[in-house]
């Protein structure tokens, strides 16, 4: 067949998938449909390419709602913060949870839940989360404090001259191995401490390439991403586990409900601890490296936040200046630290791009306020892009820059934040909501005030000079917290005088 001749057939064959694709027009009662000509993928480049700008060009040309044809999914995004409290009432009439299972076994490999015939089994997995709060946290910070102490002492609370080091190379040491030992315990023998810095290794190469699976690339296409989950299944296997000792007790009963599937595979089990790891990890550690660093980077907010420490902690002097102690902070005193938890909002609002999708199993009508309501096709997704809340001039001042104290009034919780004049009742939105509310959205809190409060004590820190601000990493746009574009370079020393 000559050259010319199959050029034609190819472009006659495009013609007709375009035409075969572009079925969809808009139907009475739906939001306006913004489609293309590239068949199957629609807006999905456009999309990628800068999902804020995307979202925020069509929420001005288009108003509250509007439909985007992305990668063969049409998702109904509705934009007015003013309207989230209608699409959360609604949220049991669409569905999380099948979907986030489809995405999940996916990436993580485990059999979809809703492929297991154990009954009950996803219920009791969400049950298990009531464990990562309230005073079943205790015990848990008691974990955190104790590893967080020991990670810091064997690599940083040495000598006391000034230490050069990346800030978020700092941040993901110390805290994907705390996170590690608190949440699955210490494994037995002496190569502990090798296998932890080769299992983070191989933790971000799985991490790089999870936009990808989560995009459904199959992960035989992705180099040696299988070869690594498949490490991890290894890793997390029910009888290496049982040998580790001191986990939480929300992986000990997570293991004893596995443990009670008999027709679940060892390897789904591990994947199912590994799938909680990435949870865990993956958004915590940019969080953090964002929170040091508005931190550090702003005297005031550090100023006023070991004021902050000094005058609710009530440490003692001994506690203060000695790093060879643990410290043990409990979930009352960490509670009272409110321009702490500032600035934990503020670097949170500042980073966060999720997207909460749910999923319509029918055709249904979703209520926007009072008088408006649109339709959604079954199958088609319902979603909200908080970043465009977080970064709106109307509900959040001057949004680009950092402000510390930004969530704290009269030396309370500042919650009362407006838009149009109307109080918003969603304001901050980085844990999700719903039914796909973090579970985990209180031990991060608590993690992150407790790393602060055991490097404010015992470091004095300096951000290198000459440095800006690192933009966000948008290729995880729509994934959660973005990391840095790149890394910031710093210093530190151990402090040799307490707080004052
Ligand atoms: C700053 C840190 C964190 C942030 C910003 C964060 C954010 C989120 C968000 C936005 C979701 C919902 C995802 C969706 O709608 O698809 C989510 C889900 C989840 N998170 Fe977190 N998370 C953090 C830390 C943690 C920690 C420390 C844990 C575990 C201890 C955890 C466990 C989970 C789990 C298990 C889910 C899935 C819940 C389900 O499927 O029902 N997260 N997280």
């Amino acid at each position: 067949m000559s050259p010319l001749l199959l050029l034609v057939l190819g472009l006659v064959f495009l013609l007709l998938l375009m035409i075969r694709t572009r079925t969809r027009t808009r139907r009475a009662g739906e939001p306006p449909l913004i489609d293309s000509w590239i068949p199957f993928l629609g807006k999905a480049l456009e999309y990628r390419a800068d999902s804020r700008k995307f979202l925020e060009e069509n929420y001005r040309k288009h108003g509250d709602a509007f439909t985007v044809h992305l990668a063969g999914r049409y998702i109904t995004f509705v934009m007015n913060p003013l309207l989230y409290p209608y699409v959360i009432k609604q949220d049991s009439q669409l569905d999380f949870h099948e979907f986030s299972d489809q995405i999940s076994s996916f990436a993580f490999g485990y059999t979809p839940l809703s492929h297991c015939d154990i009954p009950g089994l996803e219920d009791e997995i969400q049950r298990g989360f009531q464990l990562l709060k309230g005073e079943n946290l205790d015990s848990t910070l008691e974990a955190v404090s104790a590893n967080l102490m020991q990670v810091l002492r064997q690599d940083h609370l040495g000598a006391g001259s000034w230490r050069t080091s990346n800030l978020y190379e700092f941040c993901d040491s110390i805290m994907f191995e705390t996170i590690a030992l608190t949440m699955f315990g210490k494994p037995p023998g002496a190569s502990y401490r090798g296998d932890i810095q080769a299992l983070r290794e191989d933790f971000h190469k799985f991490d790089d390439m999870f936009p990808l699976l989560v995009a459904r690339v199959p992960v035989r296409l992705l180099g040696k991403t299988k070869a690594i989950r498949d490490k991890f299944h290894k890793y997390f296997l029910p009888q290496r586990m049982k040998a580790w000792s001191n986990g939480m007790r929300f992986t000990q009963t997570r293991m004893e409900l596995f443990d009670g599937c008999d027709s679940m595979k060892d390897t789904d089990k591990a994947a199912h601890h590994f799938a909680m790891m990435w949870a865990s990890v993956a958004n915590t550690i940019p969080a953090i490296f964002w929170n040091l660093y508005g931190v550090m980077s702003d005297p005031s907010a550090m100023a006023a936040i070991r004021e902050e420490m000094r005058d609710v902690l009530g440490l003692s002097e001994d506690q203060v200046n000695r790093p060879d102690t643990d410290l043990t902070l409990t979930r009352e005193q960490l509670d009272k630290l409110v321009c702490m938890e500032s600035t934990i909002s503020e670097s949170l609002r500042l980073s966060t791009s999720s997207v909460t999708l749910r999923l319509a199993t029918e055709d249904t009508k979703i209520q926007l306020d009072e008088r408006r309501w649109f339709n959604v096709r079954k199958g088609d997704m319902v979603a909200m892009f908080p970043q465009t809340l977080h970064m709106d001039p109307e509900v959040y001042g001057d949004p680009e820059t950092y402000k510390f104290d930004r969530f704290v009034k009269d030396g309370k919780k500042k919650t009362d934040f407006y838009k149009g004049g109307q109080k918003l009742k969603y304001f901050l939105l980085p844990f999700g909501y719903g039914s796909s509310r973090c579970p985990g959205q209180y031990m991060a809190t608590y993690l992150m005030k407790l790393l602060l409060c055991v490097l404010l004590l015992h470091f004095d820190f300096l951000v290198d000079p000459g440095q800006s601000t690192p933009p966000l990493d948008t290729s995880r746009a729509g994934l959660g917290t973005l990391p840095p574009s790149s890394d910031i370079s710093f210093r530190y020393r151990l402090r040799t005088r307490p707080p004052h």
